[in-house]
């Protein structure tokens, strides 16, 4: 059954709605739904001589016996709903579908009681919380990574790799891997090897340009670990790189995130702005990849019998992950994945599956194009959650801290449009709730619980560091 009623996530402590999410209601698909729906169920989706569409508890048969794309294709004729099966495309019609439910959602959360701050002081989730300042202005903060000194370092989307202590940002580490800062693209992860008080590797991803293709500069996603001594970035070993061919000039979708398991290192790349690509196994973009935590390729990898393909492929059809974090309790591999408008994902990611990106998505084209009909299919994954409209999903981090104790093996998930920071509850593979917890502070590009057990926030534009302390 076709899961077309989302449950609208509970809003505990929102201090103000912006519709920050600001293509919702915009594009083709607003003039689609103007130009053949709009007379009979009201330019606002109140209703007219057709009901209100932003009450589906109203609604009679779609949903229940039916679903939206047949109830429109046929119409219900004695009702007075004309079919539009040969005038719309099946498409355009889910299209339809997701604009509803996106005005349905924003409808329903300009409705709900927003709780402001009190004096700086949240509640959600049982706790009452401030929210701290630990860096007041920065650039583009994509990445921390909490050194066992009680430092941290971060890395900033422009090229910078710097440790944060006692509330500054150091100068810049020296000689670190210079960096293709396009749209999207920039130094993206900072992860510390589980053995790093051991060896002392670092790893780093970013994009970078191997130069031109096809007359234009194009750049892809890199891996490299290294060393720190004396502030200097030594012992660069670059881990996965492509062939120039895979580089593209699009700064869209590069990826990244590290998950470390058993001696891998697990990391995604988007689909680089060419979505049927994340389908083909020739490809390395729109995939989550496996390697060796040395860079080499595993030899159990599920691809690398297969002629052509790309070896270190772990799954495909992952259109830009951005968040990848293991349950602290089951190792399951969580994502979050960056989707189309009202598409965005959470996924359990496993061995050579499928994530059915661009051939199925709940979401459309940022522009109200619509992609495509279907929201399943055999052989392709369906998300343990989804956001319509979007919350531009980013970074997410089991807590694994005693301060917010309730909120243990909880997943915490960074929305940038949306400005939302989302905790999940999850069980047995399963995303049992969706709360937000904090909402206006900012643009959250990562979140991370630190050894202190408080929750630490990197804002994008303007870029800052916070963290989530309880209230006593
Ligand atoms: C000529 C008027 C008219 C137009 C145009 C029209 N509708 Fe309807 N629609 C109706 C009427 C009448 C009903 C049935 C009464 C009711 O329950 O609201 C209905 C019902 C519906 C329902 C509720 C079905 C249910 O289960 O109760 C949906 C959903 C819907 N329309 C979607 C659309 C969409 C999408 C479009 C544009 C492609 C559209 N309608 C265009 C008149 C119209």
């Amino acid at each position: 059954m076709r899961h077309i009623i989302l449950p609208i996530v509970i809003i505990a402590c929102v201090s103000s709605h912006t519709s920050a999410q600001n293509r919702i209601g915009t594009g083709e698909v607003d003039k689609l739904y103007k130009s053949t729906c709009a007379s009979c169920h009201g330019e606002d989706l109140k209703g007219g001589l057709g009901g209100s569409l932003l009450t589906i508890d109203t609604w009679k048969q779609v949903g229940k016996t039916t679903s939206f794309l047949d109830y429109v294709k046929e119409g219900n004729l004695e009702m007075g709903m004309p079919a539009f099966g040969g005038a719309l495309s099946d498409p355009q019609i889910r299209s339809l579908e997701i604009y509803i439910d996106e005005m349905r959602q924003s409808a329903a959360r300009d409705g709900a009681t927003l709780v402001e701050a009190h004096d700086g002081v949240y509640s959600a989730g049982g706790y009452q919380f401030t929210v701290e300042t630990i860096v007041a202005e920065t650039n583009k903060p994509w990445s921390i990574a909490f050194l066992l000194d009680g430092n941290a370092l971060v890395a900033d989307r422009d090229g910078d790799l710097q440790v944060l202590k006692d509330g500054q940002l150091s100068k810049p580490i020296a000689n670190t891997p210079e960096v293709w800062a396009r749209g999207q693209g920039g130094l993206l992860e900072v992860a510390l090897h589980p053995e790093y008080a051991k060896n002392g590797w670092v790893y780093l991803s970013f994009s970078e340009s191997g130069g031109k293709v096809a007359g234009k500069v194009a750049g892809m996603t890199k891996v490299v670990r290294g060393r720190i001594v004396n502030h200097e970035w030594t012992d660069q070993e670059v881990l996965f790189e492509t062939p120039l061919k895979f580089h593209r000039s699009s700064g869209a979708h590069f990826g990244s995130r590290f998950v470390f398991k058993d001696g891998y290192l697990f990391f995604g790349i988007g689909d680089r702005g060419a979505q049927d690509m994340a389908q083909d196994l020739n490809a390395p973009n729109g995939k989550i990849h496996r390697i060796h935590d040395d860079g080499r390729v595993p030899k159990d990898n599920p691809f690398v019998d297969v002629p052509n393909a790309y070896p270190t492929i772990w799954t495909y059809g992952n259109r830009n992950p951005q968040g990848l974090d293991l349950h602290p309790a089951t190792g399951e591999l969580w994502e979050s994945e960056h989707g189309p408008r009202g598409g965005d994902e959470i996924n359990v990611i496993e061995r050579e599956n499928n994530y059915g990106w661009p051939v199925i998505t709940y979401g459309m084209n940022y522009n109200g194009k619509p992609i495509t009909a279907i929201t399943e299919k055999e052989g392709m994954e369906q998300p343990k959650h989804y956001w319509t409209p979007s919350i531009a999903v980013c970074g997410i981090d089991f807590y694994e801290g005693d301060v917010f104790s309730d909120w243990q093996n909880d997943l915490l998930v960074a929305g940038l449009a949306s400005q939302e920071l989302h905790r999940l509850e999850v069980e047995d593979g399963k995303v049992l709730s969706d709360q937000i917890i904090l909402h206006g502070i900012g643009r959250i590009r990562d979140v991370a619980s630190g050894p202190d057990g408080f929750i630490y926030l990197l804002l994008d534009r303007p870029g800052k560091i916070v963290r989530l302390v309880p209230v006593q």
